[in-house]
């Protein structure tokens, strides 16, 4: 029994999402595995949802009760972290500030207008581009930013990268674990493994706990995006141990129950390679289902790999997480326009 239900929890998402299996991506691996996808992607009506909104429902009462004017956040220039911190500003009345670090070399003329960008603006945020590189940690530019919120008289409330090193970041996919758990129930069958994509670390490290509960976190596959996988397992590592604590696990995970595959984040974070490209072309041409270049799109890409390798055994049912991102394919319209 974990212990989610101390911690407030402000809505912003519709409930649980959909389970929605994959029957013709299923079949055009060679239909010994069944696939299907839990649509975090669907998740909510503010700014096309995603991941981030589970972490900042349990966020958000901290920064409420804090008596802050403004949420404080940080990404890259095509982040859904930032949009997603902006929606929610915009959702709860306050003011957003974003610093959007230069994290992906790009060739797009469109790329720092469109997509996440575009939508971040729109709602009013705040948005600074600054000339930094990709890096996941706590950065310079975002603590300035909270600086400058307080020169100008506001109170600023720090969220950093994609929520994860916040105390509170991991809560959200524990309560992920309980919801699937609850749909396994009335599905009448477990799935065998879950997928993710994994960059700065909660999303992963929250299911990593949920599903320890009942001996699964090993199953849980992390796809590395970041390219930086050291930094990334040292930040999931620091995160299970702080969530765990929280909800009272009860034992410490073991570095073994951390699975995260290295193989499918080159050429770089942000840069799709060939294969990325024809796993996002394959999903959506068999299912409509749209991923990302950055984060999807990859671990797409390793889910698809995987199976094509008989890493899962004859049988087995896999849960592709879709965390969400879409937005972000309008930045890389060059890249897909012949589809
Ligand atoms: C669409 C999408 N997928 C996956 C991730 C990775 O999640 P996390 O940063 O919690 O590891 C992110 C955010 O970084 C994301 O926006």
């Amino acid at each position: 029994m974990l212990h989610l239900d101390r911690f407030p929890r402000y809505p912003l998402t519709f409930g649980p999402t959909p389970i929605e299996p994959l029957p013709r991506l299923s079949a055009a691996l060679g239909g010994k595995v069944a696939l299907y996808a839990k649509r975090e992607d669907c998740n909510s009506g503010l700014a096309f949802g995603g991941n981030k909104l589970r972490k900042l429902e349990y966020i958000v009462p901290d920064a409420i009760a804090s008596g802050a004017d403004t949420l404080v956040s940080i990404g890259g220039v095509q982040s859904n972290h930032t949009r997603m911190v902006a929606a929610t500003a915009a959702k709860i009345g306050m003011n957003c500030v974003v610093v959007q670090e230069s994290w992906v070399p790009h060739e797009d003329a469109v790329y720092d207008r469109v997509g996440n960008i575009l939508l971040t603006r729109l709602m009013g945020a705040d948005s600074r581009i600054v000339p930094d590189g990709f890096d996941i940690g706590i950065r310079r530019s975002w603590e300035d930013a909270i600086q400058s919120v307080r020169d100008a008289g506001g109170k600023p409330y720090g969220i950093p990268a994609g929520a994860s090193v916040h105390p509170l970041g991991g809560l959200g996919y524990v309560a992920f674990a309980e919801e699937v758990r609850a749909q396994e129930a009335e599905l009448g069958f477990a799935f065998d493994y879950i997928i993710v994509c994994v960059v700065t670390g909660s999303t992963q490290a929250g299911m990593i706990v949920g599903f320890a509960a009942d001996g699964r976190a090993e199953r849980v596959i992390g796809i590395d995006a970041s390219g930086t996988p050291a930094q990334t397992r040292a930040q999931v590592r620091e995160i299970v141990d702080r969530t765990a604590h929280l909800v009272e696990l009860g034992r410490p995970v073991r570095d073994a129950e951390i699975v995260i595959l290295e193989d499918y984040a080159y050429p770089a974070y942000g840069v799709p390679s060939a294969e990325t490209n024809a796993a996002i072309r394959l999903a959506a041409r068999t299912e409509a289902m749209i991923t990302d270049p950055v984060y999807e799109g990859k671990s797409m890409q390793g889910m698809i790999d995987l199976v094509r390798k008989g890493f899962f055994p004859e049988g087995a049912k896999v849960l592709y997480a879709h965390l969400g991102g879409a937005p972000a394919i309008n930045g890389y319209s060059y890249a897909y326009r012949n589809g």
